[in-house]
């Protein structure tokens, strides 16, 4: 392929110029000190961190050595349940034991978002021995978790210490149209994902660290040995470039976006097909149907033909991610394709900026009483399973995790016993079609739950 097109050539080659690995004077990411470890403390300053580490394999590696680094085997960590997979994965790879705590519904927007302070707080006191809460902010519809700073204040009371996903708000604190970012808030620890929100390249995250709460030798140490002994300097050289645009730029780098996308959020007010909401974060915006007669799935491959390709799309909405790089060409293009799909799909108006969502369903207690999913148990502790119908599970134990996709919200983790209500739920969700990932029966007929002795 790469002889047969030069253009393929011609860009593999560009990228191959900073493509380079630790020769003399280029450092080295596992020991900075020269050019690494520079870029890695600008970055600390325009963040506002003690301390930043810069990470090659996305968010991902930054919750595996965060939550890794603050619990380890069976010991506790709070964990909203709504979370990213990767928190999940490193609590199995820890070994350590989750206390979910259930995020609120927020009937206007349809959507589940944060937790509450006081759950926190309830959870904390209930399992004094945990050792950190982690929670996510943003989530991918940018909606953040309003009462973030009382959440660090109550792990602070009890001596733990708080780490934040902010894989979707690396803007966050740079404008004034913006949230504050989880660093201002208090939390002892920040994941952000600066390829997602800020001009990085794809896999370039940051880990940002404050305090003495974190034991930073424990998370070095892990970001050691999950990242790459050949991590790539085209994805460092882009975090400090991303870097070095916000440092510089602050908040007029979003200006001239923020005011594009206020003129497309106007322009849409009088639309009556089309409506389009924004929760916290104004980057992200929600755009719908107000008619209902388009799914935020069919709008989105409705989109991807028109050549916009969009965040994410769920029953009723299809997100989209702005950028400081959005201009009025983006948003005239949007704007002229939804004209088209329009005139494809002509529609009666019904009503007017009703928000309706399916993604509610019945989550188990809003605090959970301590998972283990330890991935390396030896194996005469792994539990034999059988495998039974959704309807007869209640009263089991899952051995999988049931996840409705969208939202993403785990319904069963394995090792949590099955309500009554979780297995109606998955019955309902299977019925109206819903895709469930991480069930082995794709049918969702069966589920495998842990056999009693
Ligand atoms: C909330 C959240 N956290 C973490 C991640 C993982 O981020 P990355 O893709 O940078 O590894 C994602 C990915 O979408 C995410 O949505």
């Amino acid at each position: 392929m790469y002889q047969q097109d030069p253009a393929a050539a011609a860009w593999l080659g560009a990228i191959g110029v900073v493509d380079a690995t630790e020769l003399p004077g280029l450092d080295d990411l596992h020991e900075p000190e020269g050019a690494i470890e520079e870029a890695q403390r600008l970055a600390a300053e325009c963040f506002q961190a003690d301390r930043t580490f810069f990470l090659v394999g996305g968010s991902t590696v930054g919750n595996l050595a965060a939550i890794g680094g603050s619990a380890a085997r069976d010991e506790i960590i709070i964990m909203q349940r709504n979370v990213h997979k990767s928190a999940i994965h490193a609590a199995m790879l820890s070994g350590s034991s989750v206390v979910f705590v259930a995020p609120e519904y927020e009937e206007k927007a349809g959507l589940y978002g944060g937790v509450r302070a006081e759950t926190i707080a309830e959870a904390l006191q209930t399992y004094p021995q945990a050792k950190a809460v982690f929670v996510t902010s943003p989530n991918y519809y940018g909606m953040a978790v309003r009462e973030l700073e009382r959440i660090a204040a109550h792990a602070h009371d009890a001596g733990v210490p708080l780490i934040v996903d902010e894989a979707h708000g690396a803007h966050f604190g740079f404008h004034s149209r913006f949230p504050r970012s989880a660093l201002q808030l208090g939390a002892d620890a920040v994941i952000q994902s600066t390829h997602k929100m800020l001009p990085a390249m794809t896999m370039g995250a940051m880990l940002h660290l404050q305090g003495d709460r974190i034991n930073i030798e424990r998370v070095q140490r892990l970001l050691r040995m999950l990242q790459s002994s050949s991590p790539s300097y085209p994805i460092m050289a882009s975090l400090d470039w991303a870097r070095w645009k916000l440092h510089t730029g602050q908040s007029a780098l979003f200006d001239d976006s923020l005011t594009v996308i206020d003129q497309f959020v106007k322009d849409l007010e009088s639309n009556e097909c089309y409506g389009v909401r924004i929760l916290d974060d104004p980057m992200k915006l929600l755009l719908y149907d107000r008619t209902k007669k388009l799914t935020g799935y069919v709008l989105q491959a409705e989109l991807t033909k028109q050549g916009i390709y969009t965040e994410m799309a769920d029953e009723r909405y299809v997100v989209l991610a702005c950028s400081c790089a959005t201009d009025k060409q983006d948003l005239e293009h949007l704007g002229s394709a939804l004209r088209e799909i329009h005139q494809g799909h002509p529609s009666e108006k019904k009503e007017n900026g009703d928000i309706f969502s399916n993604n509610k369903y019945i989550l188990p207690p809003s605090i959970s009483p301590p998972i283990s999913l330890d991935y390396f148990a030896r194996r005469s502790e792994t539990k034999r399973t059988i495998t039974v119908n959704v309807e007869q599970s209640a009263g089991m134990v899952s051995a999988e995790m049931v996840i409705p996709y969208p939202p993403g919200i785990p319904l069963l983790f394995p090792g949590e016993t099955i309500t009554q209500e979780a297995a109606d739920q998955l019955a309902r969700l299977r019925d109206a079609g819903a895709s469930v990932q991480g069930i082995k029966d794709r049918a969702v007929r069966t589920i495998e739950v842990v056999q009693s002795p």
